[in-house]
């Protein structure tokens, strides 16, 4: 049977937006399918507005509790970087979860992390062993990019890029960047459709 897979990601300007939907794209080129979904905001609208954010996509559904994910052998959570650590908004949210961490409802569960900052340097990789931390106290199995198939990418200079093997990343979506986060939709679908699910 073919794995179950969440796409879950917040996003203030789009960048993260457009990720998920890459790594949704690689899952469809492997064969398989995902849900995408977006967390709740939490800043209130004036602040927005002063951030210049633009309106969210209404066509990727809002998370409503953590209880949603149960049903999902795997994640690829996209989290853009604040202060090189998860925003607030993604905070909220795993705060939300003390009964599925209680009860373990992810244990055993897979996840990767794509990510995004508005600076090289400016915290993508730490961000993702930011959210190491919660995963594990979740249980969760964390799979990461690697090089094995994106070494070219990943070792070429000539354009400041994201991503790591930590992860796809994104500064404003490139076409490296976006290749990177379909490749790791592709090999995240490809890892747990060898995995046997009950
Ligand atoms: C409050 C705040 C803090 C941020 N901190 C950082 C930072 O430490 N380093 C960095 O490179 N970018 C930082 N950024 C930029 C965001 O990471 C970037 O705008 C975001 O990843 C864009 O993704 P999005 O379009 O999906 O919202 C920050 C942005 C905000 C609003």
């Amino acid at each position: 049977m073919s794995p179950k897979i969440a796409i879950v990601y917040y996003s203030t300007y789009g960048h993260l937006a457009t990720l998920a939907r890459a790594e949704a794209a690689g899952i469809t080129t492997a064969g398989g399918t995902a849900d995408l979904y977006q967390l709740p905001e939490t800043l209130p609208p004036d602040i927005l507005t002063k951030m210049s954010a633009p309106p969210k996509d209404t066509t990727i559904p809002t998370l409503t509790s953590g209880a949603q994910l149960e049903a999902y052998d795997g994640f690829l959570l996209g989290v853009p970087t604040r202060y090189g650590s998860m925003p607030a908004q993604w905070k909220t949210f795993w705060d939300s979860m003390g009964g599925e961490w209680q009860k373990g409802a992810f244990w055993g569960k897979y996840a990767g992390v794509f990510v995004g900052s508005g600076s090289q340097g400016g915290g993508q990789e730490v961000t993702v062993m930011g959210m190491l931390s919660t995963l594990v106290h979740h249980g969760a199995l964390f799979v990461p990019l690697g090089y094995k198939t994106v070494f070219g990418t990943l070792t070429d200079l000539s354009e400041a890029r994201g991503g790591s093997p930590w992860g796809a990343g994104t500064f404003a979506p490139s076409e490296m960047e976006l290749s990177l986060a379909r490749e790791q939709g592709k090999m995240f679908y490809e890892h747990l459709a060898r995995v046997k699910f009950d």
